[in-house]
């Protein structure tokens, strides 16, 4: 590599992960607070050493063709499903994820949708504003319970678990189903029980999804599955939204098949289902579950660290295609 070398940033990140770039590279950075396009991209690596890129870039072999001195990819997330990985592994560029650093910020953000959903906050929220509230009434916008209830968890990774142990708070029942067995299954720990997805959906009265987006998972919520759950179920999704079927969604809230969803995550984000908006039963908000000013910092820091370890041919600490090293 003659000189520094060269990053290039997708869209501007918190500044203290611009900065570790900085000391040690030439950092070029999208001017622009927009997604960029996949030639946008293309152009962008075209001289570079290395991409720091977020989950809305799409990152396919083509992308990675068209920066043949890209030594590391490092996403900004740490769900990784926008970037192809056997691409990445096949012309040994090895990529990175921000995992661990956002756990407790998700989780924190599924209480949020699931209280807003179950106590209906946004409504009544709406409700005040228009000026409809004109003094306490016995009967005005009931919500459900959610002490005591029972909280099915799709997914009990990192994050699943940090959601799981919020619920012990609220004197929840905790189930969980998983597409591969824990590795360490402390479910007494925990005080959680296991359950095939089936019998997760028909007796949880909330379910809250926390899996990775995979082929395996694409759609694993559709249809069949909604009518599985309870009339009075909630859904709560701020894992990938493509793991639901929105269309199905949409179709199970207007009917009354499940009484509500929250949802920080859509199947083609930003567009989302027709129909989906006008819906009172739904909380509907802008893929917000690392959204805080702390918890971004560090994600950039990681990825900054995980960028400068692949410029130095060092390992990635945060490696996700760890096949690389065989
Ligand atoms: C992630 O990191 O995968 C999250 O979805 C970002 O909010």
């Amino acid at each position: 590599m003659a000189g520094r070398p060269k990053v290039f940033v997708t869209r501007k990140i918190p500044e203290p992960g611009l900065d570790m770039l900085k000391a040690a590279c030439e950092v070029y950075v999208n001017p622009e607070d927009r997604v960029l396009t996949k030639q946008e991209i293309m152009d962008g690596v075209k001289d570079k050493d290395a991409l720091l890129c977020l989950l809305t870039d799409t990152i396919d072999g083509e992308v990675m063709d068209a920066g043949p001195s890209l030594k590391v990819i490092a996403n900004y997330a740490v769900g990784y499903n926008n970037i192809d990985i056997a691409a990445a592994t096949a012309r040994r560029i090895p990529v990175s994820n921000t995992p661990g650093v956002l756990t407790e910020t998700t989780a924190d953000l599924t209480w949020a949708l699931l209280m807003a959903v179950a106590r209906r906050i946004v409504e009544g929220d709406k409700f005040v504003r228009a000026g409809k509230f004109k003094g306490w009434g016995p009967l005005m916008l009931l919500g459900t319970d959610v002490y005591g209830k029972t909280l099915g968890i799709i997914g009990l990774g990192r994050i699943g678990e940090a959601v799981a142990r919020r619920a012990r708070g609220f004197g929840m029942r905790v189930i969980y189903t998983n597409s591969k067995p824990r590795k360490k299954p402390d479910d007494q720990t925990l005080g959680v029980e296991y359950r095939p997805l089936d019998r997760l959906l028909q007796e949880a009265d909330f379910i809250s999804i926390h899996a990775p987006l995979t082929e395996d998972t694409y759609h694993l919520v559709g249809e069949k599955e909604l009518k599985m759950m309870k009339k009075s179920a909630y859904l709560i999704n701020t894992s990938r939204g493509p793991v639901v079927d929105e269309k199905a969604l949409v179709r199970a809230l207007q009917e009354g098949e499940i009484a509500g969803a929250g949802l920080d995550v859509f199947e083609n984000e930003p567009e989302i289902a027709p129909g989906l908006a006008e819906l009172d039963n739904v909380v509907i908000i802008p893929h917000l579950g690392s959204a805080s000013l702390e918890t971004r910092t560090k994600m950039a820091t990681m990825a900054a660290a995980n960028i400068l370890a692949g410029l130095r041919g060092e390992v990635l600490p945060n490696l996700v295609n760890r096949e690389i090293l065989t």
